[in-house]
């Protein structure tokens, strides 16, 4: 890797522009993109975009914009080799040019010599665990670890030993101060003594979402106290912004989900049975910011907390956090079973796999919830449930998504629709309630169709003859995003062709659009204070309420099969017409996002 356009793109890779630009400011996820308050210029109402796709960032108020590099320049206030160097720092990748100010080098210096104290104590652990001392390693056999498992995540074992580490760390020439801020080493009471902090216990590293080692824990090999002790919080390290197993379940998203588990062993056991988009929470109470982290990633979430009560009451928790952050959330039931790790070693991955696909949304976890508190068969108990379900089911935005849990629940509890209903709705209770939402959706979209080819074609006017506004609108706009086949071709043309300059009549004949549509797009007048910004976010709105309307008339479809054929499955129905309402709100909500 010598030449510098090979060092800068590594640069890039390795310094994901959401995660550096989320260190200075505050963002906001909108959909596949992040929006902020602008840092390069005073404002109130966010016009700053981040493409995590793209890679890049801009400001439709001031026009700042550029990739990763560019905004640390501007940040720092540091020219082109300086941001470099900086950038290449945290990646850990040596350049020599170029300056940086004396205290960020000694903070870059301090940061990556704790990554190298880690790595290195990870290594250490790792021999430990196959030298002489097999202990660490014939626990790990004894929970169902393979070799290849133990390897890819990094297992060790810490000696029965006071010291062997802290001595290993200082012979290879880390100071003592250093080896205490990596959280590995303590001092003792009477301040004369090093000691390390983990002895006789098996090692997880914990990585952070790059896949760097920024902490471990260590677990006893027996039943005795703590079961797990963990890294201290440090310069690396903080608890609540991260989650394990996230530099490996990121890469292994599948059907936008990822599932999300309390312990260590939970993710090790899944990924060694090949379920691999899981990432735990390491027993705390899921934070704020790692629901943002999941969100990043994926638009679903399946909770498979512990199924003991600790587990139900973090789940609860857990729920309403995600929520906050509009992911589309069900919960594994794992039945008898303690955790996940547990479940899939008793019965397998065909087994979990249903398990999965069975998972519950969450309206039905808390109706699960109610059921066990309330005695069915007392009528004072009856009419606390109805009411409190009442309350939950109150909650729901889909109307399809009402009917369906008001007859599930009045099959399972035999309380009749309308008493659920009323209660529910009181008296303005009205029936067949989706089939006219749906009605005056699709109406709704006839309506705009029009608007929006105009839309479309402003853009791809302003796209065609304004060079400079051409990465504003490849960086905020997809080619789904449009709806007219010539569109999307130019789109792909300058895309694939990496075009320049201005797109001639000429040009577009060539490529084969067709006569009508030139003539459209050369007809369209583009007054001075047209705003390109609100064009932008029409086309965004119209392709979300697309991708909406589809589902809604598939719902209608599946509807209908369902009152009119009597042998079809009725359960796969529910659960399709169920992960579609549930799509459907999160959409809509994806829709209020754009601003
Ligand atoms: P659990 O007690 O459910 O343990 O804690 P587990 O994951 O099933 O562990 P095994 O299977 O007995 O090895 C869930 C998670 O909570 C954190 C750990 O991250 C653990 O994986 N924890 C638990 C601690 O940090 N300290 C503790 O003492 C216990
Ligand atoms: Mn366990």
């Amino acid at each position: 890797m010598n030449d510098m356009h090979d060092i800068i793109e590594e640069i890039k890779l390795r310094n994901d522009i959401v995660d550096i630009i989320s260190s200075y400011i505050q963002i906001k996820s909108a959909g596949l993109n992040y929006k902020a308050l602008c840092p390069f210029h005073s404002e109130k109402t966010p016009s700053f975009s981040i493409s995590t796709q793209k890679q890049m960032y801009k400001c439709f108020g001031c026009g700042e914009g550029g990739d990763v590099i560019n905004f640390v320049m501007k940040m720092e206030n540091i020219d082109f080799m300086e941001a470099l160097e900086f950038l290449a720092q945290r990646a850990s990748i040596e350049i020599k040019k170029g300056k940086i100010s004396e205290e960020s080098k000694k903070d870059i210096n301090k940061k990556q010599n704790l990554y190298q104290i880690n790595l290195d104590a990870a290594r250490y652990f790792f021999k430990s665990m196959h030298s002489l001392d097999n202990s660490g390693y014939n626990y790990l056999k004894n929970r169902g670890l393979d070799d290849k498992i133990i390897k890819y995540f990094g297992l060790g074992y810490a000696k029965n030993d006071w010291n062997d580490l802290n001595n290993y760390l200082l012979q290879k020439g880390y100071d003592q101060q250093s080896l205490i801020d990596s959280g590995l080493v303590i001092q003792t009471k009477n301040k004369k003594n090093y000691i390390n902090r983990f002895k006789n216990r098996v090692m997880f590293p914990i990585f952070d979402q790059r896949g760097k080692v920024i902490a471990f824990g260590g677990r006893v090999l027996d039943d005795s106290l703590p079961k797990y002790l963990n890294s201290s919080e440090t310069m690396l390290f903080n608890k609540r912004k991260n989650l394990y197993g996230l530099n490996f379940a990121k890469k292994n998203i599948k059907n936008d989900t990822l599932i999300i588990v309390e312990g260590y062993m939970d993710v090790i056991s899944l990924f060694q049975y090949g379920i691999k988009n899981v990432v735990a929470s390491l027993g705390t109470a899921l934070t704020i910011e790692q629901a943002k982290l999941i969100k990043k990633y994926a638009n679903k979430v399946i909770v498979a907390y512990d199924n003991d009560e600790a587990g139900i009451n973090a789940t609860l928790k857990a729920v309403e956090i995600l929520n906050g952050v509009s992911l589309n959330i069900k919960i594994l039931n794992l039945g008898k079973s303690k955790d996940p790790d547990e479940y899939i070693r008793a019965e397998g991955l065909n087994k979990f796999s249903i398990l999965l696909k069975n998972s519950i949304p969450l309206i039905q976890f808390k109706i699960n919830i109610l059921k066990q508190k309330y005695n069915l068969n007392n009528d004072q108990d009856r009419l606390l449930f109805t009411k409190n379900i009442a309350s939950v089911i109150k909650n729901i935005k889909s109307p399809i998504e009402v009917e369906y849990y008001v007859n599930k629940i009045s099959k399972e509890t035999d309380i009749s629709v309308d008493a659920i209903n009323s209660e529910i709705y009181g008296k303005y209770y009205k029936k067949d309630e989706h089939k006219k939402e749906f009605k005056k959706k699709i109406e709704e979209i006839k309506i705009e169709k029009n608007g929006i080819e105009i839309a479309e074609k402003q853009i791809i006017h302003i796209f065609l003859n304004n060079i400079k506004y051409r990465n504003d609108i490849l960086m905020k706009l997809d080619i789904d995003d449009f709806i007219l086949k010539e569109s999307k071709e130019i789109l792909n043309y300058i895309i694939k062709s990496n075009e320049l300059d201005i797109i001639t009549i000429d040009k577009m004949k060539k490529i084969g659009i067709s006569e009508e549509y030139i003539q459209d797009i050369s007809d369209i007048n583009i007054d001075s204070n047209i705003n390109l910004n609100e064009i932008i976010k029409t086309l965004q709105k119209n392709s979300l309420k697309r991708k909406r309307n589809y589902l809604l008339k598939r719902q209608h479809e599946l509807q209908r099969k369902k009152e009119n054929d009597k042998n079809i499955e009725a359960s796969e129905v529910d659960r399709e017409l169920l992960d579609i309402a549930m799509e459907i709100i999160r959409l809509e909500k994806e829709m209020k996002n754009i601003l």
